[in-house]
């Protein structure tokens, strides 16, 4: 059973074939186009400007992964031309799409897939669109079934992935769990009591983690994305320093909740970086910066921390799941496993590659709703974008 992924919320262009290996999953084809430099230049990423990347790169990358597999076999015919009509009718937001795609069609025979699986939600709606309009095209012209994904489920699920090489990975099936999910996008604390039934208990009522970090490293003159670059920033400080000057506020920490709130450790740093420089008069100094970077990365840890420490506690679960882009960072990895193993608690953090968005994590995720009896699939024309999908 081979199963073709798209993933295509934000900046990231992912494509990946999954294959079952006796009781384990083989990644056999990945592909990934990152958008990092194109946004590096604005601070951020435009949804208008993401869309056009990932259809400029899907087709391509699909090729490149098929063809890892061992799936794609060259077939020279017009069948790509026989379905102009419908290609058109299904990419008329995507037209740079259309002629890719009946090139496509018409160099290569259909693959041994079983099934599609693509990103729904929740991300840039109109870089969804560019996941979902090919994975229609695909699955009605190969007449493969096609099943939505919920991108954050993606992380929980990857998260837990245990890995036996490079390219074989084991599914752990877990229930009694709790997903602290961190990204450019999300904060979120989500339960899982039995297996692949989610609850959302909490999540930030502002700014999500990933969001903060990127925001404070512009102040710090860091490119986008700046979470790693903060984070290397405030290991330096602690590296060469004893001492924090600065300390930044840890809000909602005790509130009686499952929320967080980032803004404010924002605006805070925001404020105390225009009374260091006089209101911009003078830059800051380098020791100011890593300084600021670590009191940042520590409120912002310590507030993660707190709140999930009350959940584990409140819910009694026995498994800690840390996905999404920031579960890359290494002082969380430090500071959550120190906390909480002790605990008896069981920590998954996705393996460092797959921390940030990439097809594998929508292929893993089908793959195990098929493989617990738990699928669905969706007909082409009910598959729709849906930026604010949750649990
Ligand atoms: O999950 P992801 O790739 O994309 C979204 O779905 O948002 O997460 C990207 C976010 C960015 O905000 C990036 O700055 C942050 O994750 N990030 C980090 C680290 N690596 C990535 N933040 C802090 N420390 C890191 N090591
Ligand atoms: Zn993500």
């Amino acid at each position: 059973m081979k199963i073709l992924a798209i993933e295509t919320s934000c900046d990231e262009t992912g494509i990946c074939v999954i294959s079952k290996k006796d009781e384990l999953l083989e990644v056999s084809g990945n592909a990934l186009s990152s958008q990092i430099e194109l946004h590096a230049k604005y601070g951020g990423v435009f949804p208008a400007m993401a869309k056009r990347a990932h259809a400029a790169k899907i087709i391509p990358l699909i090729i490149e992964a098929l063809l890892q597999a061992n799936l794609l076999a060259e077939e020279l015919s017009s069948f790509g031309e026989t379905y102009r009509t419908e290609i058109e009718n299904l990419c008329t937001k995507e037209t740079e799409m259309i002629e890719p795609l009946i090139s496509f069609f018409n160099t290569y025979a259909k693959p041994d897939i079983a099934y599609i699986a693509v990103t729904i939600g929740p991300g840039l709606e109109p870089a969804l669109w560019v996941g979902i309009n090919t994975a229609k095209v695909l699955g009605k012209i190969w007449n493969i079934p096609i099943i939505p994904i919920n991108h954050m489920e993606g992380h929980i699920i990857t998260a837990a992935l245990e890995k036996k090489n490079e390219q074989i990975y084991k599914i752990n099936k877990l229930e009694n769990t709790l997903s602290l999910l961190i990204s450019g996008g999300h904060t979120e604390l989500v339960l899982e009591e039995t297996l692949l039934d989610y609850k959302k208990i909490g999540q930030t009522r502002d700014d999500a983690v990933g969001e903060a970090f990127d925001k404070v490293a512009r102040m710090l003159d860091l490119a986008y994305p700046g979470g790693p670059k903060v984070s290397a920033y405030a290991q330096e400080f602690r590296d060469t320093h004893i001492k924090n000057p600065f300390t930044l506020p840890r809000p909602m920490m005790y509130s009686d909740d499952y929320d967080f709130s980032f803004s404010g450790i924002k605006t805070a740093a925001l404020y105390l970086i225009r009374d260091l420089t006089n209101n911009k008069e003078r830059e800051l100094s380098h020791d100011e910066k890593i300084a600021i970077a670590c009191a940042f990365e520590d409120a912002v840890i310590d507030v993660l921390k707190h709140k999930t420490k009350k959940a584990i506690e409140e819910y009694g679960v026995q498994n800690l799941i840390i996905g999404g882009g920031v579960a890359g960072n290494t002082r969380l990895r430090k500071l959550f496993t120190e906390s909480f193993e002790p605990m008896g608690i069981t920590l998954f953090f996705p393996e460092p590659w797959l921390a940030t968005d990439n097809g594998i994590m929508i292929g893993v995720t089908a793959f195990y709703m098929v493989t617990a009896g738990k699928i669905k699939t969706s007909a082409p024309e009910n598959l729709v974008a849906d930026g604010n999908l949750s649990f």
